[in-house]
């Protein structure tokens, strides 16, 4: 194990526990390289597989919302023009107290896709996701899987501005900015999406479930593949949820070579 690795597992609490395997579920090293016996997790969660997800509710919302100029416009735009009309958007409140709008960040051709559900204050002063201490172990958990923030990874929130005192996203403001973070996936064309807690995946999925019920499986946004994991600044408080993440990741990391390799296979 690198020692760059080995400091981040360590900052992140979760040496000796957290070990990228391989699809066979085997560590990537052994307990004596890593200077650690016994001390491989089990792993029940990788085995669950399961593909769900029916496009029936997603087909009435995409009738309804292709009825609205607004949401038309949206889906004719390019990712710079998202952007700029993102800037100067006023179909929410969140327009009112906002410093910046928070676009996204990131390789616009990238496989992964994380989507948090909006941004707070670091975000707002800065204008990118993902920022401050949620920021940097957001990156130490890619950096964990061999990811880097801008190499084919890609970061978006469910809303682009910030609710005001970190309170979750209002339904009308999550509407008022859905077009947008639908425009930007179907541009950027994922394999996967991580959607990070569960403000994230419940208004991905349009409907409500618990992160501790959605992990571990594969599930759909608008038919590219997605899991679901703990929120970074959930992970910050827990050390627990934090060996849980890492097996999500591992479980990401596992389905994306799935489908790297489907992709790869002659039909
Ligand atoms: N939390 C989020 O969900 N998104 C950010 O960009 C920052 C914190």
């Amino acid at each position: 194990m690198s020692a760059r690795r080995d400091e981040i597992l360590q900052e992140l609490g979760l040496m000796p526990l957290w070990r990228l395997r391989d699809t066979a579920g085997n560590a990537s090293e052994t307990a004596a390289e890593s200077g650690a016996a016994g001390d491989t997790p089990a792993q029940p969660e990788l085995a669950k597989r399961e593909v769900t997800g029916g496009d029936a509710p997603q087909v009435r919302i995409d009738a309804a919302m292709s009825l609205d100029p607004r949401v038309a416009d949206i889906m004719r735009m390019d990712l710079p023009q998202i952007k700029e009309s993102v800037a100067s958007c006023l179909s929410c409140p969140l327009h009112k107290t906002r410093n910046k709008t928070v676009f996204g960040v990131g390789d616009e051709h990238a496989e992964w896709l994380f989507v948090g559900e909006g941004p707070g204050a670091d975000e707002d002063a800065k204008g990118e996701p993902f920022v401050g201490q949620v920021g940097k172990l957001l990156d130490n958990m890619l950096a964990a899987i061999k990811l880097k923030r801008g190499e084919n990874v890609y970061i978006a929130n469910v809303v682009k501005c910030r609710p005001p005192g970190n309170r979750d996203p209002e339904p009308l403001e999550v509407a008022q900015c859905e077009p947008y973070l639908h425009r930007q996936i179907e541009l950027i064309k994922p394999k996967l999406i991580i959607a990070l807690g569960k403000v994230a995946a419940v208004n991905l999925l349009k409907r409500d479930a618990s992160v501790a019920s959605l992990r571990g499986k594969v599930l759909e946004y608008r038919g590219i593949p997605m899991i679901v994991t703990y929120h970074p600044a959930y992970l910050l408080g827990s050390l627990p949820e934090k060996a849980k993440a890492w097996i999500d990741l591992c479980f990401a990391v596992d389905t994306m070579r799935d489908l790297q390799s489907r992709q790869q296979a002659p039909i």
